[in-house]
C-alpha cells in the first residue's frame, strides 16, 4: 500500500501548453498530490507529425515518465491519446488516463462539430468514438495550425487569426478536440454562438476516481513542477490560471 504521508506524484504530458487547463483543474481537485508536468513546446505542432515520429516523440516523453515512477500519467494531449494510447498501455506499467472528445454530453444539443488536429481527425480512435456516441449528427473538422497558432500566442490571441483557422460550418455544439483549443474557448464559442464542450472535467473526474484510495482530506505542501520544452512560459501559462481563477495573488507567484 502506499505511503499516505507521502504525496503521491501524478505526471502530466502535452505537446505544449494545451494540457495546463486540464492540470489546473486536477491541481484544484487534488491538493494532496504532487504533479509533474512533461512537455516538448519546441515541437509543436504533434498533430501534423507522421505516425511514427509521433509515437517516437512521445516514448521518449514516457521513459523520462516512467524514471519518476508515477502513480498515474494523464495523456493532455487529444492527439496522443488518439494515435498513441494502446501502444503506451502496452508498454508502461502505471495507470494511464487519456482525455477524449466530450461528444457524449454535446451531441445531446443536437449536429454536433469536433475540431481537432490532422492527426486526430484522421485517426480510427475519433470514428469509433464518433460512431459510438455521434447518433449520425456529428462531423469532425481539422483546423490546421490553429494548435501552433495558440502555442506561439497564448499571451495574445488574435479573434480574428483564430476565426481563420476556424471551418464555416453550422452547429448547435462545438467539442474542442484539441487541448490548446481550451485557450480560444470564448473566441470558439463567439464564433459559431452556441455551446462548447471540452474533455476537461471528464478527464479529471476519471484521475480522481483512480486515485481514490488515497486520503485527500488535509491539504499538505503541493509541489507543481514543470519538465521538458519552455519550461518558463509553462509556468507562466499555469499561474495566469491560478490568478484568472482566483486560486492565488499576483503577490504569490514567485
Ligand atoms: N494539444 C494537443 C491535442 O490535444 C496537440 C496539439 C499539437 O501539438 O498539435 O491534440
Amino acid at each position: 500500500m502506499e505511503n499516505l504521508y507521502q504525496n503521491p506524484e501524478v505526471c502530466f504530458f502535452d505537446s505544449g501548453i494545451g494540457g495546463i487547463s486540464l492540470l489546473y483543474e486536477c491541481v484544484r481537485r487534488l491538493p494532496r498530490v504532487n504533479f509533474t508536468y512533461f512537455a516538448d513546446n519546441y515541437r509543436v505542432p504533434y498533430g501534423s507529425l507522421p505516425q511514427e515520429e509521433l509515437i517516437k516523440a512521445v516514448d521518449t516523453k514516457f521513459q523520462e515518465i516512467e524514471s519518476r515512477n508515477p502513480v498515474a500519467t494523464v495523456v493532455a494531449c487529444n492527439t496522443a491519446t488518439a494515435r498513441c494510447i494502446d501502444f503506451l498501455r502496452g508498454k508502461y506499467k502505471f495507470e494511464i488516463v487519456g482525455i477524449q472528445p466530450a461528444v457524449k454530453p454535446a451531441v445531446e444539443k443536437g449536429n454536433c462539430v469536433v475540431l481537432a488536429t490532422p492527426a486526430t481527425s484522421e485517426s480510427r480512435a475519433i470514428k469509433e468514438l464518433v460512431e459510438k456516441y455521434g447518433r449520425g449528427r456529428t462531423q469532425v473538422f481539422a483546423c490546421l495550425d490553429l494548435a501552433a497558432y495558440v502555442e506561439n500566442n497564448v499571451f495574445a490571441l488574435s479573434n480574428e487569426r483564430v476565426k481563420a483557422f476556424l471551418p464555416k460550418v453550422k452547429a448547435d455544439a462545438i467539442v474542442l478536440g484539441c487541448t490548446h483549443y481550451v485557450f480560444c474557448r470564448d473566441i470558439i464559442s463567439d464564433y459559431y454562438g452556441c455551446a462548447v464542450f471540452d474533455g476537461i472535467d471528464g478527464t479529471a473526474e476519471h484521475l480522481c476516481k483512480i486515485l481514490g484510495n488515497f486520503d485527500h482530506r488535509e491539504p499538505r505542501a503541493q509541489k507543481i513542477a514543470f519538465s521538458g520544452g519552455d519550461m518558463a512560459k509553462n509556468r507562466q501559462v499555469f499561474n495566469t490560471l491560478m490568478i484568472k481563477n482566483g486560486s492565488i495573488s499576483q503577490n504569490h507567484i514567485s
